[in-house]
């Protein structure tokens, strides 16, 4: 099946309330996207997916939520204040300004001039004002990774779950980015969502957990339902690694507008704990920061035994939540052509990722027998934590059976007049096949629960 066009999830997400561009009633913020009603379950759901196979599927990772207005001096030290740009270049004819790709010609996108100023660095930084006094020293950034939050909390963790390496810290939330050109709906935007883990190390055994990491995450991929066909690894070359990296794999979808990365994962090496840590001469560590703003912590470890002080190496799988969105959207996303001649569109979402799990429809609108009914069956089958059971009155069905296919929902329940009337059956209608069976009421939560649990990947 091609994917859909990019105008063509735009639509769908706006028309059935996955995203919605934000302010769009004051004209809009370029680059920021609000989740709707259906979005945010999409969203809550692979965010969930990840943290049950980070956190809770595994014994050596510990989870975090820190702070997002973070201390000038972490993204001082990191690098990030004197590194984190992008090229920005001005055209001199029509006043663009855009963002320099590796491989772009230097000419304008906009007008074609080739008229460009030298391209310039822009910090992708936010800054924000923090307390009373607005003056020049009083700033806090927004965090432009989750990433630094967990290495400043090593020690935290560490001392509080009595962890040594290899464990991990794990942590999904905001991030934010001046994007020069933010582009592609949600693909790159200047508010979104990283799903992070730092996996520290022994420092001579990082070669061998990225070979883990990088095979772990691209399986992972494939288990939110996108097909191998559609991702491929791509090795960073040297010249483009980031201020930290070693070594960065990432790994790429082909997404609409074309085969771009969803994820990264790099080796940072000792970069960010020796680089927060106070007295690197004495550990022998990198020698780049202003002697005035060292933290106060030794961001290390010593093996059970030993006295030495080791930094350990971090191995960092970092994904973009509105990324996997937007891939899992685009993959799902079909259009079918019925044997009566007509088409359907229908967003083959994994059943741990639908929004709605089961639509629970009276086969008439506003009647109060089988509304009653459809209540009583929608109130027992959200009693059974499957996820959000949605009751559609909307009266025609096969109206509302082209709505849940297109949201992606994997099954819907029918009342009939036959239920109320006669057996206490329902109808279960399956998405994918269309198939239509009669289930007894006292057999529909397990009927359910089985069929959700194996029609997820
Ligand atoms: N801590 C490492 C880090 O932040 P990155 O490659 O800059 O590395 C990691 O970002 C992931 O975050 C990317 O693979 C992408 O999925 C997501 N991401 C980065 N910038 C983004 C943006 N402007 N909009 C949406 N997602 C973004």
């Amino acid at each position: 099946m091609p994917s859909p066009s990019m105008e063509t999830l735009v639509s769908l997400c706006k028309k059935r309330g996955f995203i919605f561009p934000a302010f769009d009633i004051y004209g809009g913020l370029q680059g920021v996207y609000d989740y709707g009603p259906l979005g945010v379950e999409l969203k809550n759901n692979l965010k969930a997916a990840w943290w049950r196979s980070m956190v809770y599927e595994r014994d050596d990772i510990e989870g975090l939520d820190a702070a997002i207005l973070t201390h000038r001096n972490v993204l001082k030290q990191s690098g990030h204040e004197d590194t984190f740009s992008d090229p920005m270049v001005d055209c001199r004819s029509c006043n663009e300004r855009f963002r320099l790709e590796p491989d772009d010609a230097l000419r304008c996108p906009k007008c074609g001039s080739t008229d460009l100023t030298e391209p310039r660095p822009f910090q992708l930084m936010l800054k924000t004002i923090v307390g009373p006094v607005e003056d020049s020293e009083n700033y806090a950034w927004l965090r432009p990774e989750t990433a630094q939050s967990i290495f400043v909390n090593f020690r935290n963790v560490a001392a509080t779950t009595g962890r040594r390496p290899p464990f991990g810290i794990a942590q999904i939330g905001k991030a934010f980015r001046n994007e020069i050109t933010p582009r592609n709906f949600i693909f790159r935007v200047r508010e979104f969502e990283q799903m992070e883990l730092e996996y520290f190390v022994h420092p001579q055994e990082d070669a061998k957990w990225h070979e883990y990491w990088i095979e772990n995450r691209l399986d992972w991929w494939q288990r939110q339902g996108l097909a191998s066909g559609n991702l491929e690894l791509f090795e960073q070359p040297a010249a483009e690694l980031a201020h930290y990296s070693k070594r960065t794999v990432d790994i790429l979808y082909r997404f609409p507008h074309g085969t771009e990365e969803l994820e990264g994962i790099a080796n940072r090496t000792d970069y960010d704990l020796g680089s927060h840590t106070r007295g690197q001469s004495e550990m022998s560590l990198h020698a780049r920061v202003a002697p005035n703003a060292f933290s106060n912590t030794r961001l290390a470890y010593q093996r059970a035994g030993e006295s030495q002080w080791i930094v350990p190496y971090v191995i960092e799988p970092s994904a973009g939540v509105d990324r996997g969105v937007l891939a899992i959207l685009s993959e799902a996303w079909c259009e079918e052509h019925l044997p009566d001649g007509k088409t359907r569109t229908v967003v083959k979402l994994p059943a741990h990722l639908a929004p709605v799990k089961v639509a629970v429809i009276p086969l008439k609108r506003n009647h109060s027998g089988l509304m009653t009914k459809a209540k009583a069956v929608k109130a027992y089958l959200q009693s059974l934590g499957l996820g959000r059971i949605l009751l559609e009155d909307s009266g025609n069905i096969g109206k509302c059976y082209r709505r849940q296919d297109e949201i992606g929902t994997p099954f819907c329940v029918t009342v009939d007049f036959q239920t109320i009337e006669q057996d206490n059956t329902l109808t279960l209608r399956s998405r994918d096949s269309m198939v239509q069976t009669r289930i007894a009421v006292d057999r529909i939560g397990d009927a359910l629960s089985d069929r959700l649990a194996t029609s997820g990947i």
